[in-house]
């Protein structure tokens, strides 16, 4: 079966998959770009982008952008965002994602309208004032949400302050890398898998007027997603599986500890955001589990929850400085995400984002799929 196309307010694909935002720098423009010259939605993250374009901030002596009008840097992402329009060859559609706590959030938002952005994705919060900040630009809002009440906040709050709607939700699961929207122990629960969750979201969805359902959290496959899309769903939002292209703007170290980690090494800690943040055990890691405080002050101010590093300091880690290293290939410091599927990139091994979305658009066998032994054996350097 072919895939339907996927519409978004003015945008329309062929191909209905938005790939993550993934921060610290694992989707910029270079990946971003790359899917969306094929045809789907690719999606600039907005953290931490003065790591990208360290010449055009201000640095302490670790490299850390001082201050969140550094970490979170204007002129950066909008050289990020322009870049990845350029790669896409005007194909398919380039988002932001903006995560609703950073600090300096509407600043961000509107740099990601002036810079072009299609279209905004907003979660880990939620993004209540959205509308008010893109002063109605042509511009998609998509929330993220992980249950039919917050969807329902959302709208309400939006149609009644702004007289508009979400251009799209995306439903993300507890499966998911990075931040989830669920408190520890619901996200092992039965009723709160995407699966469970779904029915209610899509229902709450309809009734607002079909705003366009998009789920995201452990989708691996084109049978995943075809079921997703016979049962409703407008298209999927996947980013476990893009980290192991050869577009992917994560250095290579990165990919190597997703590909090498095994199931029992992901797993979920608490973050100085305040949710659950899905990461994979590494030596930082594992010194943190040891009752080891890592947590070297603040420079960033790059989260609102985590009020200049008083929860950093409670949990034993500063979530810029950490994501920072690992985008900087610090094995041993740095924190490094993945979705709880993420073990079975090992079969994939890395491929071209190309190869990776004729995969899942059904066009190619998918090679994690196969009991074949792993395509590309990548040692890891420690
Ligand atoms: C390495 C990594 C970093 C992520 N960073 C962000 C982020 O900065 N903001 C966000 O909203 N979601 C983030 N996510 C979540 C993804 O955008 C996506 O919705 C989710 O991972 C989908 O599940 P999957 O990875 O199983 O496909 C991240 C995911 C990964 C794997």
């Amino acid at each position: 079966m072919n895939l339907p196309k996927l519409r978004i307010r003015h945008i329309e694909v062929d191909i209905p998959i938005i790939q993550g935002g993934m921060g610290v720098g694992l989707s910029w423009e270079n990946l971003a770009g790359s899917v969306a010259a094929c045809g789907a939605i690719g999606v600039v993250s907005a953290v931490g982008t003065g790591y990208r374009h360290p010449d055009m901030v201000k640095r302490d002596k670790f490299g850390r952008p001082i201050g969140s009008y550094n970490i979170h840097h204007p002129e950066s992402l909008k050289k990020i965002i322009r870049d990845a329009k350029a790669i896409s060859g005007g194909k398919g559609a380039v988002g932001v994602n903006i995560l609703a706590a950073i600090t300096d959030y509407e600043r961000v938002a509107r740099d990601a309208v002036e810079a072009g952005a299609d279209l905004i994705i907003s979660g880990a919060g939620l993004p209540l004032k959205l509308p008010q900040y893109v002063d109605g630009a042509d511009v998609a809002l998509v929330p993220i949400v992980s249950s039919a009440r917050a969807l329902n906040l959302i709208c309400r709050t939006w149609k009644k302050r702004y007289n508009r709607l979400p251009d799209a939700v995306i439903l993300e699961g507890p499966m998911s890398g990075g931040h989830q929207g669920f408190r520890y122990q619901d996200c092992f629960k039965r009723e709160f898998q995407l699966k469970n969750l779904f029915p209610s979201v899509l229902e709450e969805a309809k009734r607002w007027g079909d705003i366009p359902v998009i789920v995201a959290g452990g989708v691996w496959s084109y049978r995943d997603i075809l079921w997703f899309i016979e049962r409703g769903a407008a298209g999927v939002q996947m980013a476990t599986r893009f980290i192991a292209t050869h577009e992917c703007d994560a250095p290579l170290i990165y990919k190597e500890v997703v590909l090498e980690a095994k199931k029992e090494d992901i797993i979920l800690l608490k973050s100085p955001v305040g949710y659950p943040l899905r990461v994979i055990r590494t030596p930082f890691i594992e010194k943190l589990l040891s009752g080891v405080n890592g947590w070297k002050g603040c420079v960033s101010h790059c989260v609102t929850p985590c009020n200049k590093g008083e929860e950093a300091k409670k949990v034993g880690f500063c979530i810029a400085d950490r994501l920072g290293a690992a985008w900087l290939g610090n094995y041993e410091e740095g924190i490094f995400i993945s979705g709880a599927n993420g073990y079975k990139l090992k079969k994939q091994g890395i491929l071209h984002v190309k190869e990776l979305l004729d995969i899942l658009t059904g066009k190619k066998p998918d090679p994690s799929l196969s009991d074949g032994r792993r395509r590309v054996i990548i040692p890891l350097r420690r």
